[in-house]
């Protein structure tokens, strides 16, 4: 063990009778036999710890799990469809294409890339460190920062990310001269200004993507696309992939990074056993709302609680300004609140972005917040010709006059959006509200952030939900069939 490490990464998920089991391993000796050893050692702490037999405990690749649940999670069947992975690393690889087979119902690898030749998502990651920001977590805020500036120093920038890292066709090929990226990012970008180096790393990290998949789609021909794996978080590269040209459909599903891996890991087992796994039909997979006796007791004074009737009570809120959070039915997986634990606003209402910081966000000042917007009259807002579906808010899209609209929910910068794109089917609480206030206002938009303190996760159960909003200026609180004021 002495020259070799592990990095395991474990879900565990129950699917009928078996335990489905991802692990991932980064392994310096790249040994078979280690990576076996380990194996076994895992499937005896788990056995167990848990008490059940070992036979039933199973691994499945890292990749394989990102494929499977960026394409079954989806609602794309179409045969050929091709399915691109990409993320930092796991279980040696950092990026992989495979295509869905509709005769054999199966998802086939055609493509796999090691770590050492395909580094995009390490690059990103070690540019937010060196941006002084938290790698592996806040490369979204690195991501926020790069359409402010648009100058010349972008190029040269970029030009310095693309003598490390190459798409060549299909392939990827990294500047094997340099040892340490870190190191190499610190040399290189030490006379830039924060925001050129976000702006040239997200034009490098664009540009590879495109030349990646449309090279691709070239070679093994298709037109429907899926992106999986933590690289397809980042949803302005995601809003150049949806614009190439032979693409006719393209899907990013919620969560795409390793959090998604368990359920990548069932739709493996099920595509293997079972036959064809159903998408899932929404992102609402946490825990309903449970009432316990004691929620209500000991409220503070100024607050009144009212029964909701119906959602004209939270509308007029909403005309009246105030700043509504939401805790109602399941709350979501993975990190966008798509309105059952969200706080939302009149996105006409550009200074509802400061309300909204000053009450509960504390949000950089840089970093947007984003709207639902009605699937049914999403052309009045949305640039979006081929009607990609986007309900889990993982693609960028233009905007048509954005900045008039909707102000306090596009990007200051650029006027783009990250949207809810939002069908009566998904949650339909939240679209008779929307569609009250389209009805109102002729804007098919409310403003929608998660519900959370920063640096806080979003609440989960009442008792964080009444927590965060006694720790909050929230106004107001639409909690399953109550009405929360603060007064
Ligand atoms: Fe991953």
């Amino acid at each position: 063990m002495q020259s070799s490490f592990v990095d395991f990464r474990i879900s565990i998920t129950c699917l009928g009778t078996d335990l489905l089991y991802q692990g991932h391993f980064s392994l310096k000796s790249n040994s078979s036999s280690f990576k076996e050893k380990t194996q076994n050692f895992f499937r005896k702490a788990i056995s167990n710890h848990i008490n059940v037999a070992e036979d039933i405990i199973k691994f499945f690749d890292h990749h394989s799990c990102h494929a499977s649940y960026g394409f079954y999670s989806g609602p794309i069947r179409d045969d050929g469809t091709l399915i691109f992975t990409a993320d930092s690393y796991g279980d040696g690889l950092s990026g992989t294409i495979s295509r869905y087979n509709e005769k054999e119902k199966k998802i086939e690898r055609l493509k796999k890339y090691p770590v050492e030749n395909f580094q995009l998502g390490r690059i990103y990651r070690l540019t937010t460190l060196l941006l002084r920001m938290l790698p592996g977590e806040h490369e979204y805020k690195t991501m926020g920062l790069a359409p402010y500036y648009n100058g010349p120093q972008k190029n040269e920038v970029k030009k310095i990310f693309e003598e490390m890292q190459v798409v060549d066709g299909t392939d990827f090929k990294f500047n094997k001269k340099i040892k340490n990226i870190y190191d190499h990012l610190e040399e290189n970008l030490e006379q830039f200004r924060f925001d050129h180096i976000a702006a040239g790393l997200q034009a490098f990290t664009e540009d590879l993507l495109v030349d990646w998949i449309s090279n691709s789609l070239n070679e093994f021909s298709g037109n429907s696309v899926v992106f999986s794996g933590g690289i397809s978080m980042n949803i302005k590269a995601n809003h150049k992939i949806s614009q190439i040209s032979n693409i006719s459909k393209f899907f990013v599903s919620g969560g795409g990074a390793d959090l998604s891996l368990a359920i990548g890991a069932c739709y493996n087992e099920i595509e293997n056993t079972q036959g064809m796994p159903l998408p899932l039909n929404n992102m609402y997979l946490g825990p309903p709302i449970i009432y316990n006796e004691s929620n209500f007791e000991n409220l503070p004074q100024k607050y009144k609680i009212y029964e909701f009737k119906n959602t004209d009570e939270i509308l007029q809120r909403i005309f009246d300004g105030k700043i509504i959070a939401t805790c109602l039915d399941r709350a979501e997986f993975g990190p966008r609140a798509l309105g059952n634990r969200s706080i939302l606003a009149d996105p006409r209402k550009r200074e509802n972005v400061e309300k909204i910081n000053r009450k509960i966000k504390n949000r950089d000042f840089w970093m947007p917040f984003a709207p639902i917007i009605l699937e049914e009259y999403q052309d009045e807002i949305l640039v979006n010709p081929k009607k990609i579906e986007c309900p889990y808010m993982t693609i960028g899209f233009d905007t048509i006059d954005g900045n008039e609209k909707i102000p306090a929910a596009v990007h200051r910068a650029d006027y783009t959006v990250r949207p809810l794109i939002l069908n009566q089917h998904h949650n339909s609480k939240i679209w008779e509200l929307t569609n009250k206030f389209y009805k109102k206002t002729g804007i098919p938009a409310l403003l929608n952030t998660s519900f959370n303190l920063h640096g806080e996760p979003i609440v989960n159960s009442i008792h964080d939900a009444l927590s965060v909003f006694e720790r909050s200026d929230l106004d107001t609180l639409w909690l399953d069939n109550h009405i929360i004021d603060k007064i």
